[in-house]
């Protein structure tokens, strides 16, 4: 039932790309803006995204097109690692999803270099004393103490560097990372923390910020769905039950807050009313997490958690995608970036097609998606 399902979705994925990609092309797409995508800068950190999706299409259609365009976005970023300065811990989400997957189907030497660099760069965040990897740059005590969620799904690029290599010191750098994304960052409930301050002199851990979600005690969905996904994939390349138990409990804390139409509000502890902001993005990414975690468990506990990805994904296609809709380059819209900021605030995000796309793929029954089969 899931297969036919997923290889109709994937028709229409495909038929939306087929107008849409020829006319965001080689740039850097980001949120839209009246039905439009934006162009960032070559740093930004979601310019993995739409090399990924182009990817994804490459490999269902083989249209030379696609494959041109997400060389062409891969190139443009190497500006980026020479510059060195402007890169930060989303390294993983840049390069892994242009250049790991550029790497994964045409084996182009300059992608394994690509790839290489960024891990190096990744591994270099790491901070010994606190044992994790800083996120962004900056000189100021707090930037350098600063840890957070959304790097879980940074590591696979060190599981990459380490497979590839067969040097496990990327290994042990994620696996300390992910040790403290268990320790600091998952509460007893399951939900999850988005920032964490450490003392960088001493490592000590200092305090919780709220960051993208409302409050440093609510429930920023997209942090939950980092988490989600980010210690489904530590349990695949670390193999410690203690990460499939993590990733359980933010599972089954995401599911039970899911309202009736299973797409996650922008965070699971502000007041609901008709008017509040869903986050598409978090949907989608969670249903890929717990479509890795269904393939990690098996049986009838697998059976569960496949059954919501599901749920996710066919409620994203029935009521929030624009197939239907080509004034609008997004496949789904209800994406929020930055609620406490209101910026892209119910928009098209381009980690939303990626990771909708995905989970439709691994419905599919695709094993061989870049992301987390490095
Ligand atoms: N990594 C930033 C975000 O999730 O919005």
């Amino acid at each position: 039932m899931y297969t036919q399902w997923a290889e109709e979705t994937m028709e229409k994925i495909l038929a939306k790309l087929e107008k849409t990609a020829p006319a965001i092309g080689a740039r850097f797409p980001h949120a839209t803006k009246g039905g439009e995508f934006d162009n960032r800068i070559p740093s930004w950190w979601t310019n993995g995204f739409w090399p990924g999706i182009l990817w994804m299409a490459y490999q269902e259609t083989g249209k030379e097109e696609y494959k041109k365009i997400a060389e062409s976005v891969e190139e443009q970023m190497d500006v980026v690692l020479d510059e060195y300065d402007l890169v930060d811990h989303d390294a993983g989400f840049i390069w892994l999803l242009s250049a790991g997957a550029n790497y994964k189907l045409t084996k182009n030497e300059k992608s394994r270099i690509r790839l290489m660099k960024a891990a190096c760069f990744l591994m270099s965040r790491f901070n010994l004393k606190g044992r994790f990897i800083r996120a962004w740059n900056g000189d100021d005590r707090l930037t350098q103490g600063l840890a957070i969620i959304d790097c879980s799904m940074n590591l696979p690029l060190l599981y990459w560097a380490s497979n590839t290599d067969g040097d496990g010191r990327f290994r042990y750098i994620a696996e300390a990372h992910a040790e403290t994304v268990v320790k600091r960052f998952i509460r007893e409930d399951g939900s999850v923390n988005h920032m964490v301050v450490f003392d960088p002199e001493t490592g000590e851990f200092e305090k919780v910020l709220g960051g993208q979600g409302a409050a440093p005690d609510s429930a920023w969905s997209r942090g939950a769905s980092w988490a989600l996904y980010g210690m489904a994939l530590a349990y695949r390349h670390l193999k410690d039950e203690k990460y499939l138990q993590a990733c359980r409990k933010v599972a089954d804390f995401f599911i039970e807050s899911l309202p009736e139409d299973y797409v996650a509000h922008w965070d699971f502890r502000v007041e609901r009313t008709p008017e509040t902001p869903r986050d598409t993005s978090a949907a989608a990414c969670a249903a890929c997490g717990l479509l890795e975690l269904a393939d990690s468990l098996g049986g009838e506990d697998g059976a569960y958690y496949k059954e919501k990805a599901y749920l996710i994904l066919k409620s994203l296609t029935e009521n929030y995608s624009n197939f239907d809709n080509d004034k609008d380059q997004a496949i789904l819209f209800g994406g929020t970036g930055n609620k406490p900021r209101e910026v892209d605030v119910n928009v098209g995000l381009i980690y939303g097609d990626y990771y909708y796309m995905e989970g439709v793929s691994r419905l599919k029954g695709k094993k061989d998606i870049y992301w987390y089969s490095v």
